[in-house]
């Protein structure tokens, strides 16, 4: 997907009449909205998707594998400050070619397992191709931090085009979400470095909520075996 294959050249003429304000200014507003419009329809199919695949499993009256979902579009500041921390060029191709978090899907499960269901059923759909996956569960990140990340390309269809769109999907449990959460407010509200005794804590956490994860999970199967 380039920019050029959204972005429609002409402006609105509501836009044009305005004259007393530069036309670059709306020329580039108007452009990013367009691009914008086409990730948020990115994650409105994907919450759809998982919005779907809990109600089958109410209808079946089999657990809901899925208990929150949280969804949110990268803020321009983020996407410049992130692009030219790696680097980068900051323009609107080299955002959309670079970036796979711009259109970004949180799952919460009650259990481990339950997300590794919800990583399957999405890679079941057919619409739905998989880039890349990153399993921070088997394999936790320096930090402890623990979730299996997704990145997936959905394809979006508008009145003349079709853009196919990478949204970034993080699935983890609620006691991940919990550790990952607290975890990023403290390293941004501290703007100092954070010492090694600290990471050192935050790592015991992780592993802590790690081992209560896998015991939730055995007495669930437990008490499945006893219905
Ligand atoms: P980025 O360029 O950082 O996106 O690297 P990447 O594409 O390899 O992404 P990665 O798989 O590391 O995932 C990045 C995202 O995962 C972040 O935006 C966070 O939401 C989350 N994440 C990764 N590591 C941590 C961590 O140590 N703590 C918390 N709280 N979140 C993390
Ligand atoms: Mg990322």
């Amino acid at each position: 997907m380039t920019s050029s294959d959204i972005i429609s050249e002409t402006l609105p003429a509501s836009m044009t009449n305005k004259l007393s304000v530069p036309g670059d200014f709306y020329k580039m507003a108007f452009q990013f909205q367009q691009i914008m419009m086409i990730y948020e329809s990115a994650i409105k199919q994907i919450e759809t998707k998982l919005d779907i695949l809990n109600k089958e499993s109410s209808v079946n009256r089999t657990r809901n594998p899925i208990s929150t979902v949280k969804s949110r579009i990268k803020s321009p500041e983020s996407i410049a400050k992130k692009l030219e921390k790696k680097g980068l060029p900051v323009n609107f191709d080299s955002m959309m070619e670079n970036l796979n978090d711009i259109a970004g899907v949180r799952v919460i499960c009650p259990y481990i397992s339950d997300i590794y269901s919800v990583r399957d059923m999405l890679l079941k759909q057919p619409d739905l191709t998989l880039i890349r996956q990153n399993d921070y569960i088997d394999k936790p990140k320096e930090s402890g931090y623990r979730s299996l990340h997704l990145v997936m390309e959905i394809p979006v269809y508008l009145s003349k085009t079709e853009h196919n769109v990478r949204v970034e999907i993080q699935l983890r449990t609620i006691a991940m979400d919990f550790w990952a959460s607290l975890e990023h407010q403290l390293r941004y509200k501290n703007s100092a470095k954070v010492p090694d005794s600290v990471r050192r804590e935050l790592f015991r956490v992780a592993e802590t909520i790690a081992m209560t994860d896998r015991e939730m999970e055995e007495i669930a199967i437990e008490l499945q075996a006893l219905d």
